[in-house]
């Protein structure tokens, strides 16, 4: 694999997915993230690398301004590098174009969001429905499928509620089962459990443990060290650097170094 040999995005099959680089749904190296400001430049992300294993369930943790949002727009193709690489199996994705990132978007990214995201006007059934009709892959089984998945999560007798009649944590389902509609190659969660009580976050994080279990890769942000205890790894960031990647149970130290070098305060 080189870094020169540009390919464009393909749909997301079984096969494909099953020959991601040598087994890594995410490669990153060196990945830097600039913003220039009219009053200077920030460097949110300063150089991190690491790697996601194909069936890997990574949280990612770190103070308030430490990059992990930035972190996640760049994993998302929402936005692009300013520096370095980042391997989406094995396409470099600092190289693509925009609808080719568009394409990735739409067709290989399951999308989690704290805030749920769901479209107030469509139903449960149609919510699921949505990021089939942005990739193009509408179809004749496209109803079948919605409708497993929504039994998958649990609603399978509320497909034609709309998002208002639903608890936080059936909408959160919603989102979920959404998120995996174009079987994706990973899935990408931002604090999927903040707005949520903690019986309700308990069940919310069996499902994507489930998930997980299933041979889905999740990489989810967190602050909730409960939440991070029962991914497999911890990723923390610190100033746009990583400063551990490990077992979940050793990033406490690495987290309340973080937040001692922040001063009194804690986390900026
Ligand atoms: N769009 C942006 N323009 C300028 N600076 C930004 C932008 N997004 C984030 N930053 C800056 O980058 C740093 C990292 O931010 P962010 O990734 O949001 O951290 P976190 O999600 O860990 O709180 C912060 O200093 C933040 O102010
Ligand atoms: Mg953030």
């Amino acid at each position: 694999m080189t870094a020169s040999a540009r390919t464009p995005a393909r749909p997301a099959t079984a096969a494909s997915a099953a020959v991601l680089n040598d087994g890594l749904a995410v490669s990153i190296r060196d990945l830097k993230k600039a913003y220039v400001l009219a009053g200077g430049t920030v460097h949110a992300l300063r150089g991190v690398s690491f790697d996601v294993p194909t069936g890997d369930f990574v949280s990612i943790m770190g103070p308030s301004g430490s990059g992990k949002s930035t972190l996640l727009n760049l994993l998302g193709c929402l936005d692009r590098p300013t520096g370095g690489e980042f391997y989406l199996g094995p396409d470099n994705v600092a190289q693509m174009s925009d609808d080719e990132l568009a394409d990735v978007r739409a067709s290989r990214l399951g999308f989690v969001f704290q805030s749920f995201n769901l479209l107030p006007a469509l139903t449960v059934l149609e919510n699921i429905e949505l990021p089939l009709h942005y990739s193009g892959r509408l179809g004749r089984d496209s109803r079948q499928r919605c409708e497993e998945l929504a039994d998958k999560v649990g609603l399978g007798d509320r497909l034609d509620h709309r998002p208002m009649q639903l608890s936080g944590g059936q909408q959160q389902r919603v989102a979920i089962a959404r998120s995996l509609v174009n079987d994706p190659w990973f899935l990408l969660a931002d604090e999927p459990t903040g707005n949520l009580d903690t019986a309700t976050t308990r069940e919310i994080l069996d499902l994507l443990t489930g998930l997980n279990e299933e041979g889905r890769t999740i990489i989810l942000v967190t602050h909730e060290p409960e939440v991070a205890d029962l991914t497999k790894r911890t990723v923390v960031l610190r100033d746009g650097l990583v400063v551990y990647d490990g077992h979940p149970d050793g990033s406490r130290a690495a987290l309340d170094a973080s937040r001692r070098k922040d001063g009194p305060n804690g986390a900026r």
